[in-house]
C-alpha cells in the first residue's frame, strides 16, 4: 500500500541562501520536509547546490531534505548527498545508462530513492525503474528555474501513474515540483500527487509558514473531496 500522506515540501531555491537556516526554520513548525533542488549547469542552465550545503543544512534542521539533482552524473554525486545528510535524492534517469543499478546502491547506503521526468518524458519511460523506488517525481515546469508557469498538461501523468501502481501493486510516492501554488495544487491533489514542491509560493510570500500550511488546507480539503466523490 502506498503511502499517501499529503506532504508539502517548500523549496529553498526560492529562499533567500544568505539565511538559509533562518528561511527553513520559518516553514518548519509545519512542514516534514524541505527540497532541495541540485543543477550542475550542465543538464540544466543553471548551477546551485552542492553537498556542503546540504550537510550545513543538516546540521540546521530536523527536517527531511530530499535532494532534487538536475545533474548529468548522478553516480557520482548522488551518494555524497546521501552522505551529507539527505534522506532523499531523485535523479533524472535518462542521464544514467544503467540507473536500476544506481537505485539499488543508493537504496544499500540507506537513501529513499526517486526518479524525475521532465515536461516531454511520458511515464512509460520510467515504467521498468518504479517498482524498485520510493518516489516518482512529476516535474510541471522544465527543470532548472523557480518561478515558472505550472503546466496543467503534465497533470495527466500523475494520473497515469496512480493507475499504474494500482495495477503493478507497487508503493511510490507522487511527486509535483514546478509552479505549485494556491490556485494550481487542487488539480495535482485531484489527480493523486501526493507531495508537492513549492518554491516561490513559499519563499515568495511575507509569511512562509502561512503560506505553507494553506497549501496542506487546499489539499487536504481537494483530497476530502477526490474520496468523496
Ligand atoms: C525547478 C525545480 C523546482 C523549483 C520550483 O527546476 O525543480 O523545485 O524550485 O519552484 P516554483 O515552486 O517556484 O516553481
Ligand atoms: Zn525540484
Amino acid at each position: 500500500m502506498a503511502d499517501d500522506r499529503l506532504r508539502i515540501a517548500p523549496s529553498i531555491l526560492s529562499a533567500d541562501f544568505a539565511h538559509l537556516a533562518d528561511e527553513v526554520a520559518e516553514v518548519a513548525p509545519v512542514v516534514p520536509m524541505v527540497h532541495v533542488d541540485v543543477m550542475d549547469g550542465h543538464y540544466v542552465p543553471n548551477l546551485t547546490i552542492g553537498p556542503p550545503v546540504v550537510r550545513s543544512l543538516r546540521a540546521a534542521t530536523d527536517l527531511l531534505l530530499d535532494c532534487h539533482l538536475m545533474i548529468t552524473d548522478p553516480r557520482t554525486y548522488a551518494p555524497q548527498f546521501l552522505e551529507a545528510g539527505a534522506e532523499s535524492v531523485t535523479f533524472h534517469p535518462e542521464v544514467d545508462d544503467d540507473p536500476l543499478s544506481l537505485i539499488h546502491e543508493l537504496r544499500e547506503r540507506g537513501g529513499q530513492v526517486g526518479v524525475a521526468i521532465k515536461p516531454a518524458h511520458p511515464v512509460a519511460m520510467v515504467e521498468e525503474l518504479l517498482p524498485h523506488v520510493d518516489l516518482l517525481l512529476v516535474m510541471t515546469v522544465e527543470p532548472g528555474f523557480g518561478g515558472q508557469a505550472f503546466m496543467p498538461e503534465a497533470v495527466p501523468k500523475v494520473a497515469e501513474a496512480v493507475r499504474w501502481r494500482a495495477e503493478h501493486r507497487a508503493s511510490f510516492r507522487i511527486q509535483v515540483d514546478g509552479g505549485i501554488s494556491h490556485a494550481t495544487i487542487e488539480q495535482t491533489v485531484r489527480a493523486g500527487a501526493d507531495t508537492f514542491v513549492a518554491g516561490s509560493a513559499i519563499f515568495g510570500a511575507e509569511d512562509r509558514a502561512a503560506a505553507a500550511t494553506e497549501l496542506a488546507r487546499i489539499a487536504a480539503e481537494a483530497r476530502g473531496q477526490a474520496l468523496s466523490r
